[in-house]
């Protein structure tokens, strides 16, 4: 019996099948190409695919042993570390930065935050000693400062463009985003040589 492993449908799915065929770990079919969420794979493991915040859920129930997903994604599920953070996978780099319309300055009076990542900007507007009130949105977050909705955000930033689109600058960073390999901490023992192996072999991965 192989591992269980949770993948982040979409972008992330994407970029770390490569890595983990380079450590020798393969679907059996087509994952892209399929309607399936379950698929047997090389080795005897088995890959499960499911959006992003899923996946620290599967790992910290040990519905899968380990999972791979964005840090944005395992900051916002909570603080407590309820499974291991192993490995950063080094792709997806971005930041999750607050931002607010180009010119504009925080006055001292009330704010409204419009974001996807209400936990993460609860933690942080308290590490500032600023009282917020938070909007959850579940995407375009960008529009809501233009809409009226919100006095600023807080979202991922990669090259910037959305941002500039949309009429806003970015201004602090919240923290630095990568794509990261969750263990579950049960797997981490009941399962402890293959998961030092994947740790091990995606490591050497990572740094060629
Ligand atoms: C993310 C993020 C921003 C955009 C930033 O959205 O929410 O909107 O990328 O990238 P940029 O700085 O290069 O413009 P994504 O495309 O992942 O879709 P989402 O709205 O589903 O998060």
């Amino acid at each position: 019996m192989g591992l269980t492993i949770a993948l982040n449908r979409g972008r992330i799915l994407k970029e770390c099948l490569p890595l983990l065929a380079a450590a020798g770990i393969e679907p059996l079919e087509d994952i892209h190409s399929s309607r399936k969420l379950v698929f047997e794979a090389t080795g005897g493991h088995r890959f499960i695919v499911m959006r992003g915040s899923d996946v620290p859920t599967y790992v910290e129930y040990g519905a899968a042993d380990v999972g791979i997903t964005g840090k944005d994604t395992i900051l916002e599920y909570g603080q407590g570390a309820r499974f291991y953070e192993r490995l950063d996978l080094g792709l997806g780099r971005c930041k999750l930065m607050t931002a607010m319309p180009e010119g504009e300055e925080l006055g001292d009076g009330p704010l409204r935050v419009g974001t996807k990542f209400v936990n993460v900007s609860r933690t942080y507007f308290e590490s500032i000693n600023r009282h917020v009130t938070l909007i959850p949105l579940a995407g375009a977050i960008e529009i809501a400062p233009i809409m009226g909705l919100a006095d600023l955000i807080v979202d991922i930033v990669d090259t910037g463009n959305t941002l500039k689109a949309n009429g806003l600058s970015a201004r602090e960073t919240i923290a630095d985003i990568s794509t990261r390999l969750i263990v579950n901490r049960a797997a981490q023992k009941t399962k402890f040589d293959l998961v030092q192996n994947l740790v091990s072999t995606l490591r050497e991965v990572v740094a060629a």
